[in-house]
C-alpha cells in the first residue's frame, strides 16, 4: 500500500471539547482519519496558563481523549499523542528557536491578540505575569506540526497564523539545510467560528458560552432555551436570520437543509416564535450528541482502553519523532558521535 499522507493536529488540554471544536475541526478529523495517517496531539506542554492548577491539565488530558473517542476517532488507525510523552517536541523546539526571528513571532496575529489580552489583564489572564513559555509556544506548535512531517493540519480558523508560521519555518529549514519537511497545508472546518450561546462571536470556555459534547440532554435543553436569539422581536414580527444565533446553529447542525431554508424564509417574511426554532434546535443537537454521549459512556466505564489509546498512540508518535530528529540532526550536521571524527576541535 502506498504510504498515506500525514495529518498532525491537536488541542490544548484545558477541559471538555464543545460544539465549536466539533464543527470547526473535529468533524474533519473524523472524516479524514481513513484517508490520512493521523497524529492527534494533546498539547500538554502548551498550557502554561494553568500553571497554578496542574491537576486541571492532568484531568483534561483524559477529558480530551474521551471526547475524541466519543466523536468516533479510532485510536488504532490513528495515534493519540500526549505531547510531553514525546520529549522530542521540546528538543525540536529548542533547535528551531535558533532559526526563528523574534519578529516573525511578533507578527503572528494570534500571539499579538493574546499579548494584548495579557497586557489588559483580560479573561483568564487577570493578575498573572507572562511566563517565558508564552513566547515559545508558537515555536512549539511549529515543532508539533513538523515533527511527523505532516502534510495537512485541519484546525479551527484561529490557528491559521501558526500554520503560516510553520510553512515559513519549513521553507527556511529546507533551503538552509536539507529538504526534510513538507510545507503543510491548513484545512478549516465547515463552520470556521461558531457563535456562543450568548451571541458572542466565538464559543469559548473562558466566556462560559459553550455547549459541550458531553453535555447531558437536560443541560442542552436548558442552554438552548436560554440562548440569545437576536434583537428583541415579537413572535409575528419578521427577523433577520443572520442576527439570530439559533439560525446559525441550525445552519451548522441541522441535516435537513431544505427545512432550514424554508424556516428562514418564513422567519424573514412573517416572523416565527423563537420557541419553534429553539425546540427544533434542541432536537437537532440531541440527535447529533446522543451517539457521542453513548460512545463516551462506553469508554468512561472502560478507562484502561483510554489509557491504552494514549500509550500506543504516544509510542507511535515517538517513533515518528525519533525518525525525524535523526533527519534533523543529519541536516544540521550535529551527529557528533556518529561521524567517527577522531580529530579534535578546529581540525
Ligand atoms: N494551539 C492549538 C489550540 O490552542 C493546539 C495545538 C498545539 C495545535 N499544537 C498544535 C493545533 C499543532 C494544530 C497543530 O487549539
Amino acid at each position: 500500500m502506498a504510504e498515506r499522507k500525514r495529518i498532525l493536529t491537536g488541542v490544548r488540554p484545558t477541559g471538555s471539547l464543545h460544539l465549536g471544536h466539533y464543527a470547526g475541526a473535529l468533524e474533519n478529523w473524523v472524516r479524514l482519519q481513513g484517508e490520512y495517517e493521523c497524529f492527534f496531539l494533546i498539547a500538554d506542554y502548551q498550557v502554561s496558563d494553568y500553571a497554578d492548577d496542574i491537576s486541571r491539565v492532568r484531568d483534561s488530558v483524559w477529558e480530551v481523549a474521551l471526547d475524541w473517542l466519543a466523536v468516533g476517532l479510532d485510536p488504532e488507525n490513528s495515534s493519540f499523542v500526549v505531547e510531553s510523552l514525546v520529549p522530542e517536541h521540546a528538543e525540536l523546539t529548542t533547535w528551531l528557536s535558533w532559526f526563528l526571528p523574534l519578529g516573525m513571532l511578533e507578527r503572528n496575529p494570534t500571539l499579538k491578540a493574546e499579548m494584548e489580552a495579557l497586557e489588559r489583564g483580560d479573561e483568564t489572564h487577570a493578575g498573572k505575569s507572562v511566563p517565558v513559555a508564552f513566547y515559545t509556544y508558537p515555536v512549539m506548535q511549529v515543532a508539533n506540526i513538523l515533527m511527523p512531517r505532516a502534510h495537512l493540519v485541519p484546525v479551527g480558523e484561529d490557528q491559521l497564523p501558526h500554520i503560516e508560521l510553520t510553512r515559513e519555518v519549513a521553507r527556511r529549514f529546507n533551503r538552509d539545510f536539507k529538504p526534510v519537511f513538507p510545507e503543510p497545508e491548513a484545512l478549516v472546518g465547515r463552520v470556521p467560528r461558531l457563535v456562543g450561546t450568548d451571541g458572542n462571536a466565538k464559543m469559548s470556555k473562558s466566556r462560559g458560552n459553550t455547549i459541550d459534547l458531553k453535555e447531558p440532554r437536560e443541560s442542552v435543553a436548558k442552554k438552548v432555551k436560554g440562548m440569545y436569539a437576536g434583537p428583541p422581536r415579537g413572535a409575528t414580527e419578521p427577523g433577520v436570520a443572520e442576527e439570530n444565533p439559533i439560525f446559525l446553529y441550525l445552519e451548522a447542525f441541522d441535516p435537513d437543509k431544505a427545512e432550514v431554508a424554508s424556516l428562514k424564509e418564513t422567519y424573514e417574511k412573517s416572523g416565527l416564535p423563537n420557541k419553534v426554532l429553539k425546540d427544533r434546535l434542541d432536537g437537532v443537537l440531541n440527535a447529533l450528541l446522543d451517539p457521542i454521549r453513548e460512545r463516551r459512556s462506553y469508554y468512561e466505564t472502560r478507562m484502561p482502553l483510554v489509557r491504552d489509546a494514549l500509550a500506543a498512540g504516544s509510542a507511535r508518535g515517538r517513533a515518528a519523532a525519533q525518525e525525524t530528529m535523526g533527519f534533523v540532526r543529519e541536516a544540521l550536521d550535529i551527529n557528533y558521535l556518529e561521524k567517527h571524527r577522531n580529530a579534535g576541535p578546529g581540525q
